[in-house]
């Protein structure tokens, strides 16, 4: 490291995840435990970031599988990241995160956020005691993009591919190149700590309507969060799973359709009666390309383009919104 004194920072957040994660064997890819690892040791293992023009910071935040995750760790996360960011000497964020739900996190914070500093999701699928975790090398990658003069809103970086927190999507059980950006394509790719950029980066009018909802929910503190569910259309979907549902209080339904978000009439008679009822309902596609067009006529509204878990993240926020604003 040079001796000379590095005035901007970049705030590394440690949330758990698989990056994290320890196997009793070194080798062992599947049977391992996520989220053992602190971010200040991960940070450490690796020497090739003191070059870094920038001062690293870490700070545990979390420590979880990412299949728990909950909304009081995403309140606990804007909100370092919102304190963070309000720093001037801050340059940019990287957040290490399990895979499982990254994609849900990085819409989270886009849509709360909308930072005009780069916000940097970042992962691994296989754990830090791997014969070649995948890990550092992300995180290398991260700390590059988080570097990058210009770079703002949430990003997600995995095997070299940058991308936007409203595309980003896991894809793959297995393989290290994991996510997608589907139809919308990578924002970029980082190669040998350079951006190649394709895209621009996630700001707030990319046209979805939910988005310009800001920090209202990190100042929920003491709200429950409104109860959003998820349910699908198939071969024999009967509604029964709505109704019981509607029943039980749900305030919002996001129905991952066929196709063009298509429903099986009797779904969607159980759909409407829920929504009659005062449940808001959401059409989205089980599709993983592609988005719901909507028509002239349409009874329940799409997804703006969202996939069902991003739709539902939108629609929490939107009723918590209804929330802090009555
Ligand atoms: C997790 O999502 O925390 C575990 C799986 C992973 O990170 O790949």
């Amino acid at each position: 490291m040079s001796g000379k004194i590095k005035s901007k920072k970049i705030v590394i957040l440690g949330t758990g995840g698989t990056i994290a994660g320890t196997a009793a064997q070194a080798g062992d890819n599947l049977g391992y435990t996520a989220a053992q690892v602190g971010i200040g040791q991960l940070v450490a293992a690796l020497p090739a970031l003191a070059s870094s023009r920038f001062e690293l910071l870490s700070e545990q935040v979390a420590q979880v599988d990412s299949k728990d995750m909950d909304f009081g760790v995403w309140r606990a996360l804007a909100q370092r990241v919102a304190h963070w960011l309000a720093q001037d000497q801050v340059q940019g964020i990287v957040i290490t995160h399990g895979t499982d739900t990254l994609e849900e996190t990085a819409f989270f914070l886009q849509a709360v956020l909308d930072p005009a500093k780069p916000v940097v999701l970042t992962c691994a699928m296989r754990p830090a005691t791997a014969l070649a975790p995948d890990g550092p090398q992300n995180m290398l990658d991260a700390v590059a993009v988080a570097s990058h003069a210009g770079a703002r809103g949430v990003v997600a970086v995995c095997a070299g591919v940058i991308h936007g927190a409203f595309d980003v999507q896991k894809v793959h059980t297995y393989r290290l190149d994991a996510f997608s950006s589907r139809d919308a394509g990578p924002l970029g790719y980082v190669e040998e700590d350079r951006l190649c950029l394709l895209r621009n980066w996630p700001s707030a009018h990319a046209g979805y309507g939910p988005l310009a909802i800001k920090n209202i929910a990190i100042e929920a503190q003491d709200q429950s969060w409104p109860r959003v569910e998820i349910v699908m259309n198939y071969a024999g979907a009967d509604g029964r799973a709505v109704r019981a549902l509607a029943a039980d209080g749900v305030q919002g339904l996001v129905v991952a359709g066929t196709g063009n978000g298509t429903l099986h009439h009797a779904l969607e008679v159980a759909l409407l009666e829920a929504q009659a009822g005062g449940v808001r309902v959401v059409r989205a596609t089980r599709c993983l390309e592609g988005r719901v067009l909507p028509k002239a006529g349409d009874a329940l509204a799409d997804s703006q383009g969202l996939s069902p878990v991003k739709a539902r993240v939108a629609l929490m926020l939107e009723l918590l919104s209804k929330v802090a604003k009555a």
